[in-house]
């Protein structure tokens, strides 16, 4: 989508350091991300990912640094709707009543937020489920619904730290589609993590290559590859020229070598 660059930042990191007692994990990390824009992380595993994902969605404290969401400083948790790497779908509840968990802290009533997320079972490919409880789902309907619950809470900026990481090649593509019109659609601004360099191109207006631990931005590469994006694109040139940068940024770190 276009994006106007003369607007406000939504979110905005500035200089975040971090440790873990004698651990340092972050070490100045810098990110812009604009109203709308669909902004990756991608690095090697255990470099600090979602360790900034916690701290931009108030969960975490960095040691010094700034995180400003529309200008203000982020004071705590519920600003912006989070799907960690882990599914963390309460085990008591079943699938529908997970789901609707934002809604219902947001006030929703709880009728008006269950049809809502009927609505969408069958694109999360979780119709049937809606009454069974997480631990009879597999691993990838776990992740979707978590996708889901995500999505519905409504809020404008998405943080979701590898949604995809478990799902089958196509359950994975026809998600992607749907999260790009998603965002189209309703303007959402969608800050993502993979280990996918691919997926990373396809969905993003900008992918920040992470270095090893301590994390620092090696690279912001822009990605101005037209808009829809079909999944034939993967074979243009020039997706395939910006591919070969990301894994050479990547391999440079030695995440992949
Ligand atoms: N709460 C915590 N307490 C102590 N150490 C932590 C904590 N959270 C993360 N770490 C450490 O910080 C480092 C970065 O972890 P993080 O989860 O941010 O990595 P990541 O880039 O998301 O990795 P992956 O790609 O494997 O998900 C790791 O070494 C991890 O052990
Ligand atoms: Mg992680």
């Amino acid at each position: 989508m276009e994006v106007r660059q003369d607007q406000p930042n939504k979110v905005e990191l500035r200089s975040l350091y971090k440790n873990y007692g004698g651990l340092s994990v972050l070490q100045g990390i810098d990110l812009v991300v604009k109203a709308g824009e669909f902004v990756t992380l991608i690095g090697p595993s255990g470099c600090g990912k979602s360790t900034i994902f916690n701290i931009l969605a108030g969960l975490e404290q960095a040691d010094s640094g700034v995180v400003f969401l529309d200008g203000q400083l982020v004071s705590g948790p519920g600003q912006v709707a989070f799907m960690p790497q882990r599914d963390a779908l309460l085990p008591w509840r079943k699938i529908l009543d997970n789901v609707v968990i934002g809604l219902e802290l947001r006030g929703v009533p709880k009728k008006e937020a269950r049809q809502r997320a009927l609505g969408q079972f069958e694109t999360f490919g979780l119709k049937g489920f809606e009454g069974n409880y997480p631990f009879q789902l597999s691993g990838g309907m776990r992740q979707r619904a978590a996708l889901l619950r995500t999505v519905l809470m409504e809020l404008e900026v998405l943080l979701l730290d590898e949604p995809f990481g478990a799902l089958d090649a196509l359950t994975r593509t026809s998600l992607q589609e749907w999260l790009l019109r998603l965002q189209s659609q309703l303007q959402r601004t969608i800050l993502f993590i993979t280990h996918d360099v691919e997926e990373a191109l396809l969905l993003s207006d900008r992918v920040y290559v992470v270095s090893p631990r301590p994390a620092s931005v090696q690279l912001v590469q822009e990605v101005a590859l037209p808009r829809p994006r079909l999944p034939e694109i993967i074979t243009t040139p020039e997706f395939v020229a910006l591919k070969v940068r990301l894994l050479a940024a990547l391999k440079a770190e030695g995440a992949y070598a």
